[in-house]
């Protein structure tokens, strides 16, 4: 049984310990907070051994006096786990990776953290590989995790890639009070932005850029790619879909047809699914907005940010502990796991 640690019980962290806990190659060492908040019930719920995010005694003491049973600070937990998954927010990874190298524990980050903390970065279906045996890695964001999953088999098709896409993103997370807009639209100025050039630190092959602007939804991502084919790619519109049918974590329904034509209707179908938060780990795309036109393709796509990184998390834990060497095994273990956990 692989023991994880799992730091910050956020949005992205209570979401790995529930995957982990679907698993039945590993166990949740424990989850940390910051300190007594309503995200201590849903650990103590679960059953996961609750930690403090230091080693501080004041602040350790401090759950017990909010009435919540902590086992001790992040010291405590990383002696007791063979790898941690950072879920800490974005920029905090320094200070984190010191403590990690310094209990000498396997780690991962997330996609808040640029690639160069660690200089490798991860999603299943590309560089799963090149993952196994590390000692600490990065999930890449959710934006970059839903680009790896069309583009890179669409890569391995036709050896040659070049995109451009245009980000369209969601302001704030559903529980998040502290961001915006609410009544604008907000493009990244720093142009070409680095969302879709961050695909290139799993699939350095890929040429690609992109622009993004914010938009006032708290619930997907929207993408809007335009991908060039290599001359002589043999592909039609019809066979890029069979790819992505074919291809895992990735969902086609149809604009038309299925009568889900705005990320609303995705996310009542997620919740209609059953899993927990009503989340969709899938990348989904509209099939009806697929067009290749002679070597250039345009498509959308959409991507619920709060969880499509969650089951790439669990592979990423079997490649560094070199437990499972092939993606696509791994991939199928992780998402029957998830399935049975929430009886779908
Ligand atoms: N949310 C998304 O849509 C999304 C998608 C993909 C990737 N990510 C990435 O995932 C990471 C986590 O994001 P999130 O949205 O889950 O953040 P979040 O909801 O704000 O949760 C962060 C958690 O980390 C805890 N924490 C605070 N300081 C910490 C520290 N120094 N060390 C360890 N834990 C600490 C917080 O504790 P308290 O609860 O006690 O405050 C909280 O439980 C970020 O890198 C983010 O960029 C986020």
């Amino acid at each position: 049984m692989i023991r994880v640690a799992i730091n910050g019980f956020g949005t992205i962290g209570k979401r790995v310990a529930d995957a982990v806990d679907a698993q039945d190659d590993m166990v949740v060492a424990g989850v940390t907070k910051t300190g007594p908040s309503f995200g201590c019930d849903l650990a103590a719920r679960k059953g996961f051994p609750l930690y403090c995010t230091n080693d501080d005694p004041d602040r350790i003491a401090a759950f017990a006096e909010g009435g919540y049973n902590c086992k001790g600070g992040l010291s405590d937990l990383l002696a007791a786990a063979d790898v941690v998954v950072d879920c800490a927010p974005g920029k905090r990874g320094a200070e984190n990776l010191s403590k990690y190298k310094a209990a000498g524990i396997k780690h991962i980050f997330q996609g808040g953290e640029k690639h160069d903390l660690t200089g490798l970065s991860y999603t299943s279906c590309a560089n799963h590989e090149a993952n196994i045996g590390a000692e600490g890695t990065r999930v890449v964001s959710c934006n970059t995790t839903g680009l790896s999953r069309t583009l890179v088999p669409l890569f391995e098709k036709c050896k040659s890639l070049k995109v451009e896409c245009t980000m369209i993103r969601r302001a704030a997370d559903p529980g998040d009070s502290s961001k915006g807009p609410i009544n604008a639209i907000k493009p990244v100025l720093k142009v070409p932005s680095h969302h879709g050039p961050d695909l290139m630190t799993v699939k350095p092959e890929i040429e690609i850029n992109s622009l993004a602007v914010a938009v006032p939804t708290t619930i997907m991502h929207v993408h809007a790619i335009i991908a060039d084919l290599p001359s002589g790619h043999g592909m039609t519109t019809d066979s890029i879909l069979e790819l992505w049918r074919s291809t895992p974590r990735v969902l086609l329904m149809s604009g038309s047809g299925d009568r889900i034509t705005t990320t609303a209707e995705v996310m009542e179908m997620a919740r209609d699914i059953g899993r927990k938060w009503g989340d969709l780990h899938e990348v989904f795309v509209w099939e009806d907005g697929v067009s290749l036109i002679g070597d250039r393709l345009y498509y959308f796509q959409a991507i619920h940010q709060e969880s499509d990184v969650i089951p790439e998390n669990i592979d990423c834990i079997r490649a560094l502990l070199s437990t499972e060497s092939d993606w696509k095994t791994s991939v199928s273990k992780t998402d029957e796991a998830i399935s049975s956990y929430y009886g779908m």
